[in-house]
């Protein structure tokens, strides 16, 4: 069997550089992700998101649903680890790997809750299974699977025949970045990592060690 300290990867596909990148991180993203798309990479919009409470970090994968220049938008149950978390300290990081590509995109900034509206919207666009699942799921309680499968089916039940409604405790949340960082693997592990830092209303460009 491979020695875990022997995996390593060494990356070589392309380079970045403060020159080449958009001027505006919102549209370097855009690229990113359309290449990202284009290449195939598998849930290229799963990323990990991190919540901090009291100096302890919280880390889980979710799934981007929209982005645009206000920011980034994903899906909860608003009960839930990361919703409580949220409450206490809107402060949280998104970070994506898209290995084929060989990058990284690390984004941070402060949350907050989308609209209604938007919310609703998300809520409708979700296959039925889904949208049931929102309310049978206290998400992130204790629960057995006979007491959540049983639940599913009591809802299942409820709405036959009607459209289920949006439940109280989940919507959407955007992250309003103030840092963005893309990050190219090259080799010897001297990786291209250019930060997007925003002063005032204007985005600072850098490029980080690796
Ligand atoms: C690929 C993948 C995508 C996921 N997407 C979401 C998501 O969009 N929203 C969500 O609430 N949980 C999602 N989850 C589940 C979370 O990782 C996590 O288990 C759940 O949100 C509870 O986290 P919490 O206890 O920290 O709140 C996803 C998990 C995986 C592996």
């Amino acid at each position: 069997m491979k020695n875990i300290a022997d995996i390593r990867t060494e990356y070589s596909r392309e380079t970045l550089s403060e020159k080449s990148v958009s001027p505006n991180p919102f549209f370097q993203f855009e690229k990113w992700f359309h290449e990202a798309l284009s290449a195939e990479v598998p849930e290229p919009n799963a990323m990990a998101f991190a919540t901090s409470v009291n100096g302890r970090p919280s880390a889980r994968i979710v799934l981007l649903k929209g982005y645009d220049s206000r920011g980034f938008v994903f899906y909860t149950n608003t009960e839930s680890k990361k919703g409580v978390q949220l409450a206490s300290n809107p402060f949280a990081a998104m970070t994506f790997f898209w290995h084929p590509l060989e990058r990284q995109v690390r984004i941070e900034g402060r949350i907050e809750k989308v609209s209604e509206e938007e919310s609703d919207a998300y809520y409708r666009s979700r296959p039925l299974g889904s949208r049931i699942g929102a309310w049978a799921s206290p998400q992130s309680r204790e629960i057995s699977r006979e007491e959540l499968d049983n639940k599913y089916a009591e809802y299942k039940e409820k709405f036959e025949g009607n459209e289920p409604n949006r439940p109280p405790y989940w919507g959407g949340y955007r992250l309003v970045p103030d840092m963005l960082e893309f990050w190219q693997g090259r080799p010897s592990r001297l990786h291209d990592r250019i930060l997007y830092l925003l002063e005032g209303e204007k985005w600072v460009i850098s490029r980080l060690a690796p």
